[in-house]
């Protein structure tokens, strides 16, 4: 496909506009979702998309996702999302981008690759060099809101961990090794204890592991927690409430007083212990990072956001992306982040549209917008880039 196409000359955007500092420069996707080979020639400047429903502008979205680690923002399977249809002469998708990262280029390409066992991996790829996701995630910090984050706060426990746990990564890279780490672990752990008379070195060794990466978990959970708060109370009072945030999970607390991973590590490793017989019994483990939860109030109104209206809950949540963005943005060593917000601008007034665009506009990375209306981007101005994206082909407007 796409990805050794010569590197033209960007586009430039017109004079007197500020760029973000870290942005994509260039997009291509080959086979992934409905675009068969389509490139994105960005100048810079934030980016629109706008078209019909199903024409291909949250998979443009998800295709951004991909260049950092992790599923994405569908959390799909890498095999899903290879275009599918009788004419796919490709078996695999592939995707390619052009980072500007402060100063230089960065060339980051991610695909769905044959290897010789059959098996189909996704390979990383930096300025040509095969990179771990890790490295990725180093590089490029992407954040989402998408339409089915909605119902976070009036969700299950595990949708709000999974969206913190997100928010998370974005400071914390080893926040992603460290919970696939625990989980593992717990499989092997809540297996075991099925056995009549599981082997206690054994056991011992996972706890053990799972105490270790728990204990990363918290502190970054407790970390990134602070951060995100100490981002939302600077933030003006505005048209997108503040919120307050908690960690609902003994071991974050512990973290948040003291972040020492040896004392965090000895407390899990002895809840884990002395929970064998309860866990055995429940068939799966009852205590551990993995129960924790993440409430919110709103403000203004100190009311539980699960209590508040669709709308405020959906303000309360780009009040939320918006500072953590922020946070991100504050941190001398991290690089900026991509913002990739998905059908936002719809449900919110002109009011709301215009100051979305203004604090998007003074953030320092690039914000990835889509929409069904051109309309819906005019408070934007020429600080955005706009493309309509149809049937999975897209064109500059
Ligand atoms: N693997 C795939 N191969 C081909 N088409 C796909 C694949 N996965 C999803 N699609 C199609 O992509 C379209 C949805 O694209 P999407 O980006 O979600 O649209 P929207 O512009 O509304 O955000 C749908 O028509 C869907 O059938
Ligand atoms: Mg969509």
């Amino acid at each position: 496909m796409t990805q050794d196409a010569g590197i033209s000359a960007a586009p430039s955007p017109p004079p007197d506009v500020r760029l973000p500092r870290v942005r994509l420069t260039r997009l291509a996707l080959g086979a992934f979702r409905n675009h068969r080979e389509t490139i994105l020639k960005l100048d810079g400047r934030h980016v629109c998309l706008y078209g019909q429903n199903g024409a291909g502008k949250t998979n443009l979205l998800e295709a951004v996702s991909m260049l950092g680690p992790g599923k994405g923002l569908r959390s799909a399977s890498l095999s899903d999302v290879t275009l599918k249809g009788a004419d796919n002469p490709s078996a695999t998708w592939a995707l390619s981008a052009v980072l500007h990262d402060g100063e230089i280029d960065r060339r980051i390409s991610v695909a769905l690759e044959a290897e010789d066992d059959g098996r189909a991996r996704r390979i990383s790829r930096l300025d040509g060099a095969p990179v771990g996701q890790g490295d990725l995630a180093e590089l490029v910090r992407i954040i989402w809101l998408t339409p089915s984050m909605d119902r976070v706060f009036a969700g299950g426990a595990g949708d709000r961990r999974r969206f913190f746990d997100r928010q998370v990564l974005a400071h914390a890279p080893g926040h992603g090794p460290a919970a696939a780490a625990y989980e593992k672990a717990m499989r092997q752990r809540n297996a075991l204890l099925e056995q009549m008379r599981p082997d206690s070195a054994w056991l011992d060794a996972l706890e053990q592991k799972m105490a270790e990466a728990g204990a990363a978990m918290a502190v970054f959970r407790a970390q990134a927690l602070e951060r995100m708060q100490a981002a939302i109370d600077q933030r003006p009072e505005g048209l997108f409430p503040k919120a307050d945030l908690a960690l609902d999970g003994a071991f974050e607390r512990m973290a948040a007083a003291s972040p020492d991973l040896n004392d965090l590590e000895r407390a899990l490793a002895a809840a884990f212990r002395s929970g064998r017989s309860r866990d055995a019994a429940a068939g799966r483990t009852l205590e551990g990072v993995h129960r924790t939860d993440l409430r919110v109030f709103h403000r203004p109104k100190n009311m539980a956001a699960a209590d508040c209206s669709t709308g405020e809950q959906k303000a309360l949540l780009i009040g939320l992306i918006l500072a953590n963005a922020q946070a991100l943005f504050e941190r001398d060593f991290a690089p900026n982040p991509l913002l990739l917000l998905d059908e936002a601008a719809a449900h919110l007034d002109s009011d709301r549209r215009a100051a979305l665009y203004d604090e998007l506009a003074a953030l320092g990375g690039q914000a990835w917008l889509t929409g069904t209306d051109r309309l819906l981007f005019d408070a934007f101005g020429d600080r955005a880039q706009r493309f309509v994206v149809s049937d999975g082909q897209v064109r500059e407007d």
